[in-house]
């Protein structure tokens, strides 16, 4: 079986202590971190993007970190995601569906193990024919933009899909996740779990993402 990964997103933790807040999400046993990067144009939110992300490579050398790129120009921060020793670049198709090729491309030439994005709206068969220039599919659970949305179970379908016909794909959902949320996706097939608020908002957070592990993987 493939291993289970947990990626803490760390959108609604308190980002004036983005350090401190990501270590402890290592320390409580996150596997990854998962790096919402938005840009105000392809979402209507602002978060951060490279140079944030490149200090805080500074203070976790070792950490596994994936940026979820919502944004509408993914190649123009390839090069930096790649400066800040970023480990996978997982961008949205939408806006770029004529270059996704390319891009995959692009982004394993500067070092990076690359995913491919989708939004709520678009069916899996528009990224059907790139499954196999990508590392990961991410399948979003809420339409991209904030955290606290509710999971949309009517995606997983597609994550099923994906593992039927793809066996050893690496699968991640995103949007909504938790304690309540995660047995559906486990079973549809996903393997990558991103959760943000049912981590950060817990009082517990190393028991949630040992429950979040035990019910992946069980
Ligand atoms: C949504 C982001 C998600 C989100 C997850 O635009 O891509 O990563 O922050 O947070 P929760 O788990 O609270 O939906
Ligand atoms: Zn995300």
């Amino acid at each position: 079986p493939l291993k289970c990964k947990i990626g803490p997103s760390i959108l609604n933790s308190d980002l004036s202590m983005l350090y401190e807040e990501s270590q402890k999400l290592l320390d409580n046993g996150a596997d990854y971190l998962h790096l919402d990067v938005m840009d105000g144009n392809f979402v209507p939110n602002l978060t951060f993007g490279h140079p944030v992300v490149k200090c805080l490579r500074n203070k976790l050398r070792k950490a596994f970190f994936e940026t979820h790129m919502m944004v509408a120009e993914p190649e123009k921060w390839i090069e930096g995601m790649a400066d800040a020793n970023v480990n996978l670049y997982t961008f949205h198709i939408e806006p770029v569906m004529d270059e996704v090729i390319s891009l995959c491309r692009k982004v394993k030439e500067a070092g990076m193990q690359v995913g491919l994005a989708l939004k709520p709206g678009t069916g899996i068969e528009a990224v059907r024919q790139y499954i196999e220039h990508a590392d990961i599919i991410l399948i979003m659970t809420v339409e991209p933009g904030f955290g606290g949305q509710q999971f949309m179970s009517d995606m997983m379908p597609k994550v099923q899909w994906l593992r039927h016909n793809y066996p050893n794909l690496d699968i991640e959902v995103d949007g909504g996740v938790g304690l309540n949320t995660i047995n559906a996706c486990a079973e549809a097939g996903a393997n990558m779990i991103v959760s943000g608020t049912a981590i950060i908002k817990s009082v517990d957070q190393k028991a949630v993402i040992a429950s979040l592990r035990e019910t992946v993987e069980s």
